[in-house]
């Protein structure tokens, strides 16, 4: 029954999704900048940014970093007027994130595009953190967000122009063994990016909120030496992806003014079962997404009760090890 309501549906996204024409803002020329700009996806968003001929703008704290990303995403400019600037700045400061930004728009021009990608993940269980870690995760995660985005909103409302991006994580939709703290910064990163979207929307202000997968990049590497065992058995049933794949749906989402910017299957049935009171970008999209919201309840269902087996599994090994010691 679930299969027979769920095949018609998908066939019908797939002929819309083709159908519809794509409009996507050109950002030739236009200044874009991009938090954690000198590494994994980040630097994948400011190479693409590049290839589409804007000027490029990279933030993050490592000056060697910046300086090799600001080489390699120099190769890919497309015309001599483009320039490539660099600024090591912490995202988690306040004061420093807006006078930057300030002398920048005076350098190189207004900025049209933010793309926030600054981010770092550390898992391990609530009782394993120490206060200070918490608090590093939320500055950098969540307020590093927020800081960039209140130091250029006034100036987007005054130019009646912009497009904000907010890289948040598939963690986002669902909370996950081990991901306590970043999954609680990339939630409030969801409810920043709804609310602001009602905010800027009169202004011809666009928001996307990014949801990427588990992604090849520096970042993830050094996630996964804090994971769990338990945070690694959920997680590599998703598989990882390639952060130029990341970057291209990121930046043709936040082109054609989506909402959501999300990639892959498993990320589309995720998201459509987590949609609740999001916007949405066309009445297609919502009639597709009520008539398949009630079945993939009963495929989470399903998912949450093999994550609980998972769980329990490894709660009885440490048991048994625990016990055997004694
Ligand atoms: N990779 C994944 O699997 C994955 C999945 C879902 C979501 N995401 C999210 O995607 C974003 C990019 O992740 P990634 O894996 O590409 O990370 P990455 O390779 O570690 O790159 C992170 C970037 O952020 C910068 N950064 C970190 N802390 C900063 C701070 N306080 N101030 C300024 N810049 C800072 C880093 O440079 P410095 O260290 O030099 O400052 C670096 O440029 C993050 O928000 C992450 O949470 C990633």
């Amino acid at each position: 029954m679930v299969v027979l309501l769920l095949i018609p549906a998908l066939i019908i996204a797939v002929i819309l999704k083709c159908l519809k024409p794509i409009k996507n803002i050109s950002i030739k020329g236009k200044h874009v900048v991009v938090t954690g700009g000198s590494s994994g996806i980040g630097k994948s968003v400011a190479i693409l940014a590049a290839q589409r001929g804007a000027q490029v703008t990279i933030l993050a704290r490592n000056i060697d970093k910046l300086t090799e990303a600001q080489e390699e995403i120099k190769k890919h400019c497309v015309n001599e007027e483009q320039m490539i600037t660099k600024v090591s700045v912490d995202v988690a400061n306040y004061e420093d994130v807006e006078n930057n930004l300030c002398e920048l728009e005076e350098i190189v021009g207004p900025i049209f595009m933010l793309v926030n990608c600054a981010g770092i993940a550390i898992c391990g269980k609530v009782e394993d953190f120490t206060v200070q870690e918490v608090k590093n995760l939320i500055d950098v995660n969540f307020l590093g967000t927020f800081y960039p985005i209140k130091a250029v909103v006034s100036k987007f409302k005054e130019r009646k122009e912009g497009i904000i991006v907010l890289t948040s994580s598939q963690v986002a939709l669902m909370g996950m063994y081990g991901y306590s703290v970043y999954s609680s910064c990339k939630f409030a990163l969801r409810g920043l990016a709804e609310s602001l979207y009602m905010e800027v929307k009169p202004y011809n202000i666009s928001v996307t909120l990014a949801l990427p997968p588990d992604t090849d990049t520096p970042g993830f590497e050094t996630e996964n030496k804090t994971k769990p065992k338990e945070t690694k058995l959920l997680s590599e049933t998703g598989g990882l992806h390639k952060p130029n794949d990341v970057a291209k749906k990121l930046m043709d989402d936040a082109l054609s003014q989506k909402f959501f910017s999300y990639i892959g299957f498993e990320s589309f049935i995720l998201t459509t079962l987590c949609i609740g009171m999001s916007p949405f970008s066309s009445l297609l999209e919502i009639l597709i997404q009520a008539i398949i919201l009630g079945p993939l309840r009963l495929i989470g269902a399903f998912y949450i009760v093999s994550f609980s087996k998972i769980i329990k599994k490894c709660f009885l090994e440490k048991q048994n090890k625990k016990n055997n010691k004694i």
